[in-house]
């Protein structure tokens, strides 16, 4: 069996814990794409569109003390004006579409880590998400520990987020959710070993991604 592919366009995620080099190589894959003549947009969550952008600032906060069950509907909501605002119209004109974040982060974060009921965040994707699934998720592997040094060199003298505040136990409950996503749903997501060089790492990247538009292109 294939998986469902969302529209015209190509949608991509990444995924994985904190510090593990996202940001980085989603800028790289798009110039590639880019440098390729694909029509690339990159966004993110949460975040994305203006609304979603507002409700970011109001969880990574941290300052409400929201439950797990909270927290994912907030992110549902964001991601709901995300993918009206930015990403279905981005498919529809036949773009790709590279996401830092998406669902799978729910039910890693407020899920696995957060211990939100999986059934409530079941219903969540179905009503939010519904058939815009990921063509193709990449979930950036690392320990726990080493992902959450890199995140506080990365943050320097600025405070820790919501999620990086977190203990060790959590990034690693975490790290462990996101490998049970992807040993779950094996034809949609691919592990990628996050320990490497930023240009190894984009090598890999690269080639998985361009076999996907090539298999999409037959
Ligand atoms: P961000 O600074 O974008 O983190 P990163 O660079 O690690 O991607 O902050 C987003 C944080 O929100 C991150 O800690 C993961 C968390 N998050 C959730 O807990 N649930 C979600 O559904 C999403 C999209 C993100």
């Amino acid at each position: 069996m294939t998986s469902p592919l969302s529209s015209a366009g190509i949608f991509i995620t990444l995924e994985g814990g904190e510090g593990a080099g996202k940001s980085t190589q989603i800028q790289r894959l798009a110039a590639a794409l880019r440098a390729a003549s694909h029509d690339v947009v990159v966004t993110r969550e949460p975040g994305g569109s203006s609304g979603a952008e507002a409700i970011r600032g109001l969880i990574l906060s941290g300052g409400h003390g929201f439950s797990p069950v909270t927290e994912a509907l907030l992110f549902s909501a964001a991601r709901l004006d995300h993918l009206e605002k930015t990403i279905r119209p981005a498919l529809a004109r036949g773009a790709i579409v590279l996401c830092d974040r998406f669902a799978d982060s729910t039910r890693a974060y407020q899920g696995a880590s957060g211990g939100a009921d999986p059934a409530i965040l079941d219903a969540l994707e179905k009503i939010v998400v519904g058939s815009t699934q990921p063509d193709l998720t990449l979930i950036f592997d690392l320990p726990a520990a080493e992902g959450l040094h890199r995140a506080a060199l990365r943050r320097g003298a600025e405070h820790a987020d919501r999620f990086e505040s977190e203990a060790l136990g959590f990034h690693e409950k975490l790290r462990k959710g996101f490998l049970a996503i992807a040993a779950q749903d094996t034809q949609r997501c691919v592990i990628v070993d996050a320990t490497g060089s930023i240009d190894q790492i984009a090598e890999t990247i690269h080639a998985i991604v361009f076999e996907k538009i090539k298999a999409r292109a037959r």
